[in-house]
């Protein structure tokens, strides 16, 4: 034992800049079983989700169909990931279909007590079992599994001192937690099982709870899931070197996350290698959509939804994406299918779909508030998952503007588009560029309630540097993901295109700046 634990820190000790996300023992999987998730109970979702967790360390599994999202992951493993998929009726029968790919038992929970639910997949997670509602007791039952603990009445924090690392128990993971509110029984819970991480929520993050998993992580980890507050939760994680991946609505991510592209993934718009040389007397603008690190919001309506990825406009105008970093990891079909219906630019001026990693990289963390040996490893972190991803420019959101961060970030990358928290445009559209020469871009305008519309960005722009040399000369846009949307920016593109303003993707905007802009 001893050994092993010892080999365990030293591996640990190396392993900080490597991807906290885990993999299945074997990659991508040619069956799945398919289960309707629509008509299940809340109860039934949490023992199918755990099921879903248990299984996908061996290799995906247990998918599950419902109206959001899922049906088009499911077609994308179907049609280009050659998967094919056996519906299976009822949870009675999916428990027993499973085995013998489960061997586990169950920890028996009550499903309306937010405790017992944190209790019992936290102990599910470290017995390797499924969280069983008392009502669906007898359905366990006659499925064979057997109970191997009661969470009726324990906390994740008591279910962490009576297994945590015993005899019974495995360890929990360093790498990965989830926070995650117990009401929500649909969603997450197999990623936890997956990721043999504890399973707690306090939006206050300061609760004994929190503090024990908070202090028992090894920098570069990621906190799956969402708290209370964005700012609280965010910093708790960045001031602890560790980041955020939304995901609290997320269905089938362990199952996702078994699925792997071969890496670098290439997203279809590389810039071509040599620009055309500065065009005379014009401003740039690039759009940019926020909240791509929102792994929730990507697996549910980020593709359809009109106002975003679904929108009929899209294909009409130069449109940059936030993208998340850490999808190749936690859900490589998601990009599959994003990077095959991406707008490929077709020479100057058309309309492009361009990726963009972040915010802030790796997750959504503010760089700005890590120490500096944490800063080394979240930048790492950040540009070994975009590159992986196949994403060269990286959207940062700091708390407030840090040079020593916006230098760290630019490491290695093509450029940073920099937002400050409140609001993202606080930089005015600033440009720098890093010690390597990377540019870092602020924001200059933000489609966004309260502040700018497509008009007052025409007007104001029309004020503005046509000086290529001149960081005066570009603007960044913010098209904020929950007040504005594609219609807005193809708006404002029509109105700036007819006062001969370029319009072009993120990428190209920093390719731009980078090669225009005088700089020491
Ligand atoms: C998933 O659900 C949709 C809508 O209910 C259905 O059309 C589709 O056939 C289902 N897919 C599978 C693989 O069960
Ligand atoms: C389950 O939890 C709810 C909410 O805390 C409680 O009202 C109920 O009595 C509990 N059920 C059992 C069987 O303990
Ligand atoms: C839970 O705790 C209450 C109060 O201590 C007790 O009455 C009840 O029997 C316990 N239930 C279980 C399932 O242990
Ligand atoms: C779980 O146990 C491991 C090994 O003993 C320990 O390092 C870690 O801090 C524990 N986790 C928590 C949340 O207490
Ligand atoms: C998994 O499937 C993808 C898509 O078919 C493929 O590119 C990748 O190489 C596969 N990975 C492994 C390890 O088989
Ligand atoms: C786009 O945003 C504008 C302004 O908020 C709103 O009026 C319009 O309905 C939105 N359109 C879509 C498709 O979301």
């Amino acid at each position: 034992m001893r050994w092993v634990a010892l080999l365990a820190a030293v591996a640990g000790h190396c392993l900080a800049a490597e991807s906290p996300y885990p993999s299945p023992k074997a990659i991508n999987s040619s069956t799945l079983l398919v289960i309707g998730d629509d008509a299940l109970s809340g109860p039934e979702q949490l023992l199918v989700g755990t099921l879903q967790g248990i299984t996908s360390r061996a290799r995906p599994l247990v998918f599950r169909n419902s109206t959001g999202g899922a049906r088009l992951w499911l077609a994308e493993l179907q049609q280009t990931w050659g998967v094919s998929v056996e519906s299976v009726p009822s949870v009675e029968a999916l428990l027993k279909r499973s085995r013998p790919a489960f061997e586990g038992g169950y920890v028996l929970c009550n499903a309306s007590s937010g405790d017992s639910v944190l209790a019992a997949v936290t102990a599910s997670s470290l017995l390797g079992a499924v969280a069983v509602d008392a009502s669906l007791q007898t359905v366990a039952d006659s499925a064979g599994l057997e109970q191997v603990f009661d969470a009726r009445n324990q906390t994740s924090m008591s279910v962490i001192r009576l297994l945590n690392g015993t005899s019974s128990g495995a360890v929990l993971s360093s790498r990965v937690a989830v926070l995650q509110a117990p009401s929500k029984l649909c969603c997450l819970w197999d990623y936890a099982l997956f990721a043999t991480a504890g399973a707690w929520y306090d939006p206050s993050m300061s609760d004994p709870t929190s503090r024990a998993i908070l202090d028992s992580m090894q920098p570069g980890w990621a906190l799956l899931g969402w708290g209370g507050s964005e700012k609280q939760t965010v910093t708790a994680a960045s001031t602890r070197a560790g980041w955020v991946n939304a995901a609290d609505w997320a269905r089938n991510l362990a199952p996702l996350a078994g699925f792997r592209a071969a890496e670098p993934m290439a997203q279809p718009n590389a810039l071509p290698p040599s620009l055309p040389p500065a065009p005379a007397r014009k401003h740039t603008v690039a759009f940019l959509m926020t909240d791509g690190d929102n792994l929730q919001w990507l697996l549910n309506d980020f593709a359809t939804g009109p106002a975003w990825w679904g929108s009929p406009q899209r294909g009409t105008v130069p449109m940059g994406w936030t993208l998340s970093a850490a999808l190749p990891r936690v859900a490589a079909p998601v990009a599959t299918m994003l990077y095959g219906q991406a707008t490929v630019r077709s020479g100057p001026g058309s309309a492009c779909d361009v990726f963009v990693a972040g915010p802030s990289g790796a997750g959504y963390a503010y760089p700005d508030l890590m120490g500096g040996e944490a800063l080394a490893t979240f930048a790492a972190a950040s540009r070994t998952a975009a590159r992986a991803a196949g994403l060269g420019v990286v959207n940062v959101l700091g708390s407030t503007y840090s040079a020593a961060a916006a230098d760290a970030m630019a490491e290695g990358m093509d450029g940073v588009l920099w937002y400050e928290f409140d609001p993202y445009d606080g930089l005015h559209g600033s440009v720098s560029f890093s010690s390597q020469g990377v540019p870092v871009v602020g924001a200059r305008f933000m489609l966004w309630e309260g502040y700018d519309t497509p008009e007052s960005i025409a007007a104001k722009v029309a004020t503005l540097s046509t000086d290529p040399t001149s960081p005066e000369a570009y603007s960044l846009v913010v098209v904020h993901a929950w007040s504005s949307n594609v219609t807005q920016a193809a708006m404002t593109a029509k109105l700036l295109e007819a006062q001969s303003v370029d319009v072009v993707c993120p990428d190209e905007l920093v390719s731009r700046v980078r090669a225009f802009v005088r700089h020491a």
